[in-house]
């Protein structure tokens, strides 16, 4: 008999004090009686109670479930309408988890290994050991032991801040929950892939058929979603894997070599990729990525490439990393798949920055195991059949509604049209025309002149700027997306109907809806969709993110051209909110003054620093930034160098060839001990230092009374 017949008996309870008998019965009633909510719902769009009340009987559900992990006896959260929280408790990696950066084909392969062998200044008989292993298609987690014992596992995130999934982790039957091995050390974090097996994925799907249930859509999606599933019983029930492949922080290591560590993850009861090797060349190298694309479409899980690594960890650390990626690391992608299919229309859509995109709407076609319904045209040169050298490609054929077309896709690529078949064109078929307006506002839509190349850019663009509805609102979900500000709760279409409303024209409006709502001036709680719960969660989430640091918040400004790299470099040239300030009036006042301040900074090329001083440049820009920045706080940027060294705060340049390193990691040596490296000698130099055949460098500085030191001077500091 149920007990509890309305959402107060459920709330009242002490579950706490009740025996375990009475807390399953009390789950399996909470369950039923959200199942008949649901049924009322789904079947009849009928509600019996508020949706407040219904937010808070599920957030108690969830709350139970996952406090109570042993009281899950039902699949009622795989169930429609249950959706998978993003409320995980965050992680902060100690040691990044990185990203790798990519190579299509055997020239960059060739690359990688000279760029290695430059930096590390290596002989022509000295050797280079490669390890190669299967790129999994899966998610990337890491999973900390402390003294032996797996204590947290975490997702990958945006990187640095990952989610806390440990219960669902250890539903994964190939993790160890304890290491048995003496040899552990105390403190050790694993890293790897977690994959779903495709014989699984498709005995899923064949399952969610038979129930008239939506399919999914890859393994690799279906697995990001059964690990983070707040009801770790549907974890359990996918089936999910895990190769070990990496490590993060680590109180102790006994391998010199990569592949040595690969054998103590097996000894510790890991599961190693078995297709990985040791390559000692090229050739092999080669034969290791051949091979494994021949025996992919035979193995159980999806791979998408193959990842190099430099096999010394000391070669490793001094490799070091560049922005996001290991320098000593690089992904070999296999090539993409491909099908033939009809375009049944060309849309133009409007991107974040204002760029009309033609997008060919396809006859859906399966590839790869996944439904394309989309394909990028890229441009109007594209369609046009031309490059953006305004070469001819596919032979000069250009695009048009009704054609047949060859499609590719690979990993997370759009899938792009490569060619189209001219013998099934149709007779009557026109040249597509591109629009010269912008679909949204009507604006004039303009290629812009790229003044450093004297090229038109490929790019049409709507000219309106932030008065253009497409761009607002695109720039709004791009301000709360999740490697900008990661304001949660503004997923799907809740941004789009909060603008619609009128609620939100600019990011500062986002951080005054709460007020907004306590004063009766917008009215959230009465939305479709929308109750308390669901409200008081989103407040709490924008109130999480008052505080942001520089570079993050210079990135969520959405600037054309500056993505999280550039606007790291960004905010360690300014350093705080004050000196992006002061750079603001600078630039009223003398704009070329401004883009001094820049200039020196090595990896900031001249693109990058005008699109973000004309963004400044802009008053429409400006008053959003002045208004944003009366709701949160922006915190200063501190360059990690070491402060103690005997180059720290100079300025040096390095000129001619040096025999015990290469220029670029003298260069990086020198930053790691808080030096600036700066290209050209000039009275700001503090010390040259000089290689082999310097050049001229050396008389310039002569000249100018400079310290002057040679590689052995220059080995000497960095041993201080
Ligand atoms: S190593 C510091 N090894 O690929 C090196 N990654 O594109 C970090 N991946 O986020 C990664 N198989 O999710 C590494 N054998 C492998 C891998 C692998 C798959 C994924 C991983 C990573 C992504 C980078």
């Amino acid at each position: 008999m149920n007990k509890y017949t309305k959402t107060s008996s459920f709330l009242q309870n002490q579950f706490d004090d009740l025996s375990s008998k009475e807390k399953n019965d009390f789950l399996r009633d909470l369950e039923s009686f959200l199942k008949d909510q649901d049924s009322a719902y789904y079947g009849s769009n009928i509600s019996n109670i508020s949706d407040a009340e219904y937010d808070r009987l599920k957030l108690l559900y969830h709350k139970l479930v996952t406090n109570n992990p042993e009281l899950i006896d039902s699949n009622y959260s795989n169930s429609v309408g249950f959706k998978p929280s993003d409320k995980f408790e965050k992680v902060n990696h100690k040691v990044p988890m990185l990203s790798l950066s990519n190579i299509f084909d055997n020239e960059g392969v060739t690359d990688f290994i000279e760029r290695v062998r430059r930096y590390l200044s290596l002989g022509p008989n000295d050797n280079l050991e490669i390890v190669s292993e299967p790129k999994i298609d899966g998610l990337s987690a890491t999973l900390i032991y402390i003294n032996g014992n797996l204590h947290i596992g975490a997702t990958r995130g945006d990187g640095s801040q990952g989610e806390n999934v440990t219960q669902n982790i250890k539903t994964i039957s190939n993790i160890p929950h304890e290491i048995k091995d003496s040899d552990v050390p105390d403190i050790l974090e694993i890293r790897g892939e977690i994959y779903m097996k495709k014989s699984d994925f498709f005995e899923l799907n064949e399952r969610m058929q038979k129930e008239g249930k939506q399919t999914y859509v890859n393994p690799r999606n279906t697995a990001s979603g059964s690990l983070r599933h707040l009801d770790v019983n549907v974890t359990k029930s996918r089936k999910l894997y895990f190769f070990a492949y990496t490590w993060g922080e680590i109180s102790s290591i006994d391998a010199a070599s990569h592949f040595e560590m690969l054998g103590l993850f097996k000894k510790w009861g890991f599961d190693v990729n078995p297709y990985t090797k040791v390559n000692y060349n090229y050739d092999d190298i080669i034969r290791s990525y051949e091979d494994l694309n021949e025996i992919r479409s035979s193995l159980d899980y999806d791979l998408d490439g193959v990842v190099y690594k430099v096999n010394s960890l000391a070669y490793q650390d001094r490799l070091g990393f560049i922005s996001r990626s290991p320098r000593w690391a690089m992904a070999h992608k296999f090539p993409s798949e491909k099908a033939t299919t009809k375009i049944l229309d060309i849309e133009i859509q409007v991107g974040r920055t204002g760029s009309l995109t033609p997008v060919a709407k396809l006859e859906p076609v399966n590839i790869g195991g996944v439904v394309v319904r989309n394909a990028t045209l890229h441009n109007e040169d594209f369609i046009k059949g031309l490059n953006s050298e305004g070469e001819r490609i596919r032979d000069g054929a250009d695009i048009r509604i009704g054609d047949h077309v060859q499609i590719i896709r690979s990993g997370d690529v759009i899938p792009k049209v490569v060619d189209v078949n001219m013998k099934d064109r149709n007779k009557d078929s026109e040249k597509f025309i591109f629009p010269e307006n912008c679909p949204i506002c009507g604006s004039s839509a303009e290629r812009e002149l790229n003044e450093s190349t004297g090229k038109i850019s490929s790019v049409r663009r709507c000219t309106a700027g932030l008065y253009c509805n497409s761009q607002i609102l695109g720039s709004l979900e791009f301000f709360v997306s999740r490697d900008a500000m990661n304001i949660e709760g503004f997923g799907g279409k809740t941004m789009e109907l909060f603008y619609e409303m009128g609620f939100i024209n600019e990011p500062g409006d986002i951080f005054t809806l709460q007020e907004r709502q306590a004063q009766g001036e917008v009215d959230i709680i009465s939305l479709e969709g929308w109750g308390e719960l669901s409200m008081n969660n989103l407040f709490q989430s924008i109130n999480e993110r008052r505080s942001v640091s520089l570079d993050k918040f210079i990135y969520s400004l959405g600037i054309r051209h500056i993505g999280i790299n550039n606007a790291k470099l960004i905010s360690q040239q300014l350093t705080s909110v004050e000196n992006l300030l002061s750079t603001l009036e600078k630039i009223r006042h003398d704009p070329g003054d401004a883009l001094q301040i820049f200039i020196q900074n090595d990896g900031l090329g001249k693109v990058v620093i005008s699109s973000f001083l004309s963004f400044l440049q802009n008053d429409k820009n400006v008053s959003i930034l002045q208004n944003l920045l009366k709701y949160i706080r922006v915190t200063d940027v501190t360059n990690v160098i070491s402060e103690d060294t005997a180059i720290s705060g100079l300025s040096l340049v390095f000129t001619g060839k040096f025999n015990s390193m290469s220029r670029s990691e003298a260069k990086d040596q020198a930053e790691r001990m808080g030096a600036k490296v700066l290209s050209s000698v000039s009275a700001r130099t503090d010390i040259l230092v000089i290689g082999e055949d310097p050049g001229s460098k050396i008389k310039k500085a002569e000249e100018l009374g400079i310290r002057i030191i040679d590689e052995k001077e220059w080995m000497s500091l960095l041993d201080f």
